[in-house]
Protein backbone atom coordinates (compact mmCIF):
# COMPACT_ATOMS: atom_id res chain seq x y z
CA UNK A 1 0.00 0.00 0.00
CA UNK A 2 1.61 3.46 -0.83
CA UNK A 3 2.69 5.46 1.44
CA UNK A 4 0.68 8.54 1.73
CA UNK A 5 3.83 10.60 2.62
CA UNK A 6 4.85 9.62 -1.25
CA UNK A 7 1.54 11.73 -2.43
CA UNK A 8 3.04 14.57 -4.64
CA UNK A 9 1.96 17.89 -3.62
CA UNK A 10 1.86 21.02 -5.64
CA UNK A 11 1.13 24.36 -4.16
CA UNK A 12 0.28 27.46 -6.22
CA UNK A 13 -0.57 31.08 -5.67
CA UNK A 14 -4.13 30.76 -6.32
CA UNK A 15 -7.55 28.79 -7.37
CA UNK A 16 -6.97 29.77 -11.36
CA UNK A 17 -3.53 28.36 -11.00
CA UNK A 18 -4.76 25.54 -9.27
CA UNK A 19 -6.94 24.78 -12.50
CA UNK A 20 -4.80 25.46 -15.06
CA UNK A 21 -2.03 23.10 -13.12
CA UNK A 22 -4.41 20.51 -13.35
CA UNK A 23 -5.88 21.23 -16.95
CA UNK A 24 -1.86 20.17 -17.57
CA UNK A 25 -2.01 17.19 -15.67
CA UNK A 26 -5.64 15.71 -17.51
CA UNK A 27 -4.38 16.62 -20.79
CA UNK A 28 -0.85 14.99 -20.32
CA UNK A 29 -2.89 11.78 -18.98
CA UNK A 30 -5.38 12.33 -21.74
CA UNK A 31 -2.40 12.05 -24.41
CA UNK A 32 -0.44 9.30 -22.85
CA UNK A 33 -3.53 7.05 -22.68
CA UNK A 34 -4.80 7.64 -26.06
CA UNK A 35 -1.81 7.10 -27.59
CA UNK A 36 -0.90 3.80 -25.21
CA UNK A 37 -4.34 2.18 -25.36
CA UNK A 38 -6.84 4.33 -27.49
CA UNK A 39 -9.06 5.81 -24.51
CA UNK A 40 -8.62 7.89 -21.83
CA UNK A 41 -10.81 7.09 -18.66
CA UNK A 42 -11.32 10.82 -16.54
CA UNK A 43 -13.62 11.00 -12.98
CA UNK A 44 -15.03 14.02 -12.77
CA UNK A 45 -15.50 15.61 -8.90
CA UNK A 46 -18.09 16.88 -7.86
CA UNK A 47 -18.49 20.99 -5.64
CA UNK A 48 -17.28 23.98 -6.87
CA UNK A 49 -13.72 23.95 -7.33
CA UNK A 50 -13.42 22.08 -10.38
CA UNK A 51 -15.76 24.31 -12.48
CA UNK A 52 -12.61 26.23 -13.73
CA UNK A 53 -10.60 23.46 -14.75
CA UNK A 54 -13.89 22.20 -16.63
CA UNK A 55 -13.85 25.04 -18.30
CA UNK A 56 -10.01 25.37 -19.14
CA UNK A 57 -10.32 21.38 -20.20
CA UNK A 58 -12.64 22.67 -22.96
CA UNK A 59 -10.44 24.60 -24.84
CA UNK A 60 -7.06 22.13 -24.36
CA UNK A 61 -6.54 19.97 -27.38
CA UNK A 62 -8.02 16.27 -26.29
CA UNK A 63 -8.73 13.58 -28.75
CA UNK A 64 -12.65 13.90 -26.81
CA UNK A 65 -13.83 11.22 -28.71
CA UNK A 66 -11.59 8.82 -27.53
CA UNK A 67 -12.47 9.92 -23.59
CA UNK A 68 -15.05 8.49 -21.37
CA UNK A 69 -16.14 10.64 -18.23
CA UNK A 70 -17.46 8.77 -15.15
CA UNK A 71 -18.19 10.99 -11.47
CA UNK A 72 -16.57 10.15 -8.09
CA UNK A 73 -20.67 10.45 -6.57
CA UNK A 74 -23.49 12.18 -7.14
CA UNK A 75 -25.83 14.63 -5.03
CA UNK A 76 -29.29 12.28 -5.08
CA UNK A 77 -30.94 14.44 -7.87
CA UNK A 78 -32.22 14.46 -10.99
CA UNK A 79 -29.45 16.10 -13.55
CA UNK A 80 -31.01 19.04 -14.39
CA UNK A 81 -30.71 20.13 -10.90
CA UNK A 82 -28.61 23.27 -9.32
CA UNK A 83 -27.08 20.59 -6.97
CA UNK A 84 -26.35 18.11 -9.60
CA UNK A 85 -22.62 17.34 -10.27
CA UNK A 86 -23.45 15.85 -13.66
CA UNK A 87 -24.82 19.17 -14.85
CA UNK A 88 -22.34 21.66 -13.70
CA UNK A 89 -19.93 19.17 -16.07
CA UNK A 90 -22.34 19.90 -18.74
CA UNK A 91 -22.32 23.14 -18.72
CA UNK A 92 -19.02 23.83 -18.05
CA UNK A 93 -17.15 20.92 -20.23
CA UNK A 94 -19.48 18.25 -22.02
CA UNK A 95 -21.84 20.65 -23.88
CA UNK A 96 -18.20 22.62 -24.82
CA UNK A 97 -16.59 19.62 -26.49
CA UNK A 98 -17.25 16.75 -29.01
CA UNK A 99 -17.51 14.16 -26.89
CA UNK A 100 -20.42 10.98 -27.78
CA UNK A 101 -22.86 10.56 -25.64
CA UNK A 102 -22.09 7.14 -24.77
CA UNK A 103 -19.00 8.20 -23.34
CA UNK A 104 -20.55 10.01 -20.62
CA UNK A 105 -21.77 7.59 -17.99
CA UNK A 106 -23.45 9.24 -15.80
CA UNK A 107 -24.33 8.40 -12.28
CA UNK A 108 -28.37 8.31 -12.00
CA UNK A 109 -28.94 10.87 -9.09
CA UNK A 110 -32.59 10.47 -10.03
CA UNK A 111 -32.82 7.17 -9.16
CA UNK A 112 -35.30 7.19 -5.88
CA UNK A 113 -33.65 4.17 -4.94
CA UNK A 114 -29.80 5.16 -4.65
CA UNK A 115 -28.82 1.41 -3.60
CA UNK A 116 -30.01 0.54 -7.04
CA UNK A 117 -28.65 3.31 -8.89
CA UNK A 118 -24.97 2.46 -6.88
CA UNK A 119 -25.41 -1.18 -7.96
CA UNK A 120 -26.36 -0.21 -11.35
CA UNK A 121 -23.29 1.83 -11.99
CA UNK A 122 -20.81 -0.72 -10.40
CA UNK A 123 -22.24 -2.76 -13.05
CA UNK A 124 -21.49 -0.27 -16.37
CA UNK A 125 -18.05 0.34 -15.02
CA UNK A 126 -17.82 -3.70 -14.67
CA UNK A 127 -19.19 -3.62 -18.54
CA UNK A 128 -16.69 -1.26 -19.69
CA UNK A 129 -13.30 -2.16 -18.50
CA UNK A 130 -14.62 -5.97 -18.94
CA UNK A 131 -12.55 -8.42 -19.09
CA UNK A 132 -9.88 -6.49 -17.35
CA UNK A 133 -11.13 -4.97 -13.95
CA UNK A 134 -11.41 -1.29 -13.74
CA UNK A 135 -8.27 0.92 -13.46
CA UNK A 136 -9.12 4.52 -14.30
CA UNK A 137 -6.54 6.66 -16.02
CA UNK A 138 -7.30 9.88 -13.85
CA UNK A 139 -9.49 10.77 -10.90
CA UNK A 140 -10.09 13.77 -9.77
CA UNK A 141 -11.05 14.43 -6.41
CA UNK A 142 -11.77 17.74 -3.99
CA UNK A 143 -11.51 17.70 -0.39
CA UNK A 144 -14.21 18.66 2.30
CA UNK A 145 -13.70 21.14 5.42
CA UNK A 146 -13.97 17.82 7.31
CA UNK A 147 -11.86 15.89 5.11
CA UNK A 148 -14.79 14.49 3.09
CA UNK A 149 -13.92 13.04 -0.45
CA UNK A 150 -15.71 12.19 -3.08
CA UNK A 151 -19.33 11.63 -0.66
CA UNK A 152 -17.10 10.02 1.64
CA UNK A 153 -17.94 11.75 4.79
CA UNK A 154 -16.23 10.74 8.46
CA UNK A 155 -17.83 7.85 9.80
CA UNK A 156 -19.46 6.73 6.57
CA UNK A 157 -20.11 2.74 6.39
CA UNK A 158 -18.78 3.39 2.47
CA UNK A 159 -15.46 3.67 3.61
CA UNK A 160 -15.28 -0.02 4.57
CA UNK A 161 -17.62 -1.31 1.69
CA UNK A 162 -16.11 -4.11 -0.71
CA UNK A 163 -17.57 -2.83 -3.66
CA UNK A 164 -17.50 -0.05 -5.89
CA UNK A 165 -19.99 2.03 -5.55
CA UNK A 166 -21.80 3.06 -2.60
CA UNK A 167 -25.40 4.95 -1.38
CA UNK A 168 -24.52 5.96 1.76
CA UNK A 169 -27.23 7.98 4.13
CA UNK A 170 -25.16 11.12 4.97
CA UNK A 171 -26.69 12.67 8.12
CA UNK A 172 -25.02 16.14 8.20
CA UNK A 173 -26.24 16.49 4.95
CA UNK A 174 -29.99 14.52 5.72
CA UNK A 175 -29.38 13.41 1.72
CA UNK A 176 -28.53 10.01 0.48
CA UNK A 177 -25.43 10.01 -2.19
CA UNK A 178 -23.95 8.26 -4.59
CA UNK A 179 -20.19 7.50 -4.61
CA UNK A 180 -17.32 5.81 -5.91
CA UNK A 181 -15.48 3.74 -2.62
CA UNK A 182 -11.80 3.93 -2.08
CA UNK A 183 -11.52 0.09 -2.98
CA UNK A 184 -12.69 1.06 -6.85
CA UNK A 185 -10.76 4.70 -6.52
CA UNK A 186 -7.57 2.67 -5.64
CA UNK A 187 -7.40 1.11 -8.43
CA UNK A 188 -6.54 4.13 -10.59
CA UNK A 189 -3.56 4.96 -12.50
CA UNK A 190 -3.37 8.68 -11.41
CA UNK A 191 -5.50 10.52 -8.29
CA UNK A 192 -5.74 14.01 -8.39
CA UNK A 193 -6.57 16.76 -5.56
CA UNK A 194 -7.61 19.83 -6.42
CA UNK A 195 -8.09 21.96 -3.32
CA UNK A 196 -8.07 25.81 -2.46
CA UNK A 197 -9.03 28.08 -0.10
CA UNK A 198 -8.50 28.92 3.89
CA UNK A 199 -11.22 26.36 5.17
CA UNK A 200 -9.55 23.40 3.47
CA UNK A 201 -6.14 24.13 5.44
CA UNK A 202 -6.70 22.23 8.57
CA UNK A 203 -8.09 19.31 6.58
CA UNK A 204 -5.41 19.32 4.26
CA UNK A 205 -2.84 19.26 7.14
CA UNK A 206 -4.67 16.46 8.81
CA UNK A 207 -4.36 14.42 5.72
CA UNK A 208 -1.04 14.77 4.43
CA UNK A 209 0.04 15.01 8.01
CA UNK A 210 -2.21 13.69 10.45
CA UNK A 211 -2.39 10.04 11.75
CA UNK A 212 -5.75 10.12 12.49
CA UNK A 213 -7.62 6.30 10.62
CA UNK A 214 -9.48 7.05 7.42
CA UNK A 215 -13.28 6.94 9.44
CA UNK A 216 -12.45 10.06 10.85
CA UNK A 217 -9.53 11.57 8.12
CA UNK A 218 -12.13 9.96 4.79
CA UNK A 219 -9.14 11.42 2.14
CA UNK A 220 -6.65 9.15 3.96
CA UNK A 221 -8.40 6.05 2.59
CA UNK A 222 -6.96 7.59 -1.08
CA UNK A 223 -3.85 5.43 -1.04
CA UNK A 224 -3.38 4.56 -5.34
CA UNK A 225 -2.25 0.92 -4.93
CA UNK A 226 -0.14 0.87 -8.03
CA UNK A 227 -0.66 4.43 -9.34
CA UNK A 228 -0.05 8.08 -7.97
CA UNK A 229 -1.31 10.75 -5.85
CA UNK A 230 -1.36 14.29 -6.37
CA UNK A 231 -2.14 17.28 -4.33
CA UNK A 232 -3.14 20.55 -5.86
CA UNK A 233 -3.05 23.03 -3.28
CA UNK A 234 -3.79 26.84 -3.51
CA UNK A 235 -1.26 28.67 -0.78
CA UNK A 236 -4.44 28.98 1.17
CA UNK A 237 -5.25 25.57 1.16
CA UNK A 238 -1.31 24.76 2.01
CA UNK A 239 -1.76 26.69 5.13
CA UNK A 240 0.43 29.61 3.64
CA UNK A 241 -1.13 32.53 3.01
CA UNK A 242 -0.72 35.28 6.12
C1 LIG B 1 -19.43 16.91 -3.97
C2 LIG B 1 -17.97 16.60 -4.14
C3 LIG B 1 -17.25 16.81 -2.86
C4 LIG B 1 -16.43 18.06 -3.09
C5 LIG B 1 -15.97 18.67 -1.79
C6 LIG B 1 -15.33 20.03 -2.05
O1 LIG B 1 -20.28 16.24 -4.57
O2 LIG B 1 -19.68 17.89 -3.25
O3 LIG B 1 -17.68 15.53 -4.79
O4 LIG B 1 -16.44 15.76 -2.44
O5 LIG B 1 -15.31 17.74 -3.90
O6 LIG B 1 -17.12 18.83 -0.97
O7 LIG B 1 -16.32 20.86 -2.60
P1 LIG B 1 -15.97 22.34 -3.09
O8 LIG B 1 -15.09 22.18 -4.30
O9 LIG B 1 -17.32 22.92 -3.46
O10 LIG B 1 -15.28 23.03 -1.96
Amino acid sequence: MADLSAPSVRIEPDPDAVARAAAGLVAEAAANAVAERGRFTLVLSGGSTPRALYSLLAHRPISWERVHVFWGDERCVPPEHPDSNYRMARESLLDRVPIPAGNVHRLEGENPDPAAAAARYAEEIRRFFAPEPPRFDLVLLGLGPDAHTASLFPGSAALESPGWVAAPWVEKLASYRLTLTPVLLNRAAQVVFLVAGRDKAAAVEAVLRGDESPREIPARAIRPEEGRAVWLLDAAAAGREG
